[in-house]
């Protein structure tokens, strides 16, 4: 990863067929393995909320965790390409106040640039932010902060769905986002969808048409037993190892095993 990176790499990246890798972070020693693993670009997801801070969804993230977290992830990649979620009620209320706090996000929290969820009605706020300098990567499709409302996490882009889903994408577009988050879009449409764009789209349950993926830190890793979203894949089984290692150290003190002459002053 290059701190030099700038948004028009990856419209060209795009245009070169290169697929994006997207994978959110939380904090410092999260993000370094990230950046390790060559990672394009780190998200810090309202998912925290859920994914740290043990709440059953993503509403009750606030403007100051996601900052204090973004400042974690910094540190941890100083050249990372970060992208800072807004949360729910940062942005809905007022123009005014969406800029305002997408200001403090990119003052603030050491972010290269912005995302939010919703559709062609936020056109003019991408197109704010952007005249402000702020680069924006809209989220649509299944949009998390609105699970009340909708009653639940639903795959979107099938019937009448589809076209309200192109129209979003070529309004944020022309608007001047520099890429398109898909979530939980069905193929066919994220597939014309991102036909239809010069910018790239970043699929998460979108199909592997989509420009790039982007998925949750702790789905990849596996830390949490049970459910595995369809959309995720695990490729380790960190919580088992985790638990396990806490399991041997808990047992080494109570037998007498730890610590060991090795770890005595
Ligand atoms: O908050 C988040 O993690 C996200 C991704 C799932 C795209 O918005």
């Amino acid at each position: 990863m290059n701190k030099k990176t700038t948004v028009s790499a990856f419209s060209k990246r795009r245009a070169a067929g290169e697929k994006l890798v997207m994978v959110t972070a939380y904090d410092a020693p999260g993000a370094a393995a990230a950046a390790r693993a060559g990672i394009d670009i780190l998200l810090v997801g309202d998912s925290l909320a859920m994914t740290v801070l043990g709440y059953d969804n993503t509403l009750p993230a606030t403007m100051d965790e996601m900052i204090h977290h973004t400042r974690a992830v910094r540190r941890g990649a100083p050249e990372a390409f970060i992208v800072f979620d807004m949360p729910f009620m940062s942005y809905q209320t007022s123009m005014e106040k969406a800029l305002e706090n997408a200001g403090r996000a990119m003052k603030e929290s050491g972010a290269d640039a912005v995302k939010f969820e919703g559709g062609e009605e936020y056109a003019e706020l991408v197109r704010r932010l952007v005249s402000a300098g702020i680069p924006v990567m809209p989220h649509i499709g299944l949009l998390p902060q609105r699970i009340q409302a909708v009653g639940g996490y639903k795959v979107t882009g099938r019937g009448g769905d589809a076209d309200r889903l192109m129209r979003d994408a070529k309004a944020f577009e022309e608007a001047g986002a520099f890429a398109i988050v898909l979530e939980c879009v069905s193929r066919e449409t994220a597939k014309n969808i991102t036909e239809a764009l010069s910018i790239p789209t970043i699929g998460i349950g979108s199909g592997p048409e989509c420009g790039g993926q982007v998925q949750v830190f702790h789905d990849v890793i596996g830390m949490f037993d049970g459910f595995t979203p369809k959309h995720s894949r695990r490729y380790a089984e960190a919580g088992k190892i985790i638990t396990s290692a806490l399991a041997a150290y808990a047992d080494d003190v109570r037998n007498g095993r730890f610590p060991a002459p090795e770890n005595c002053f």
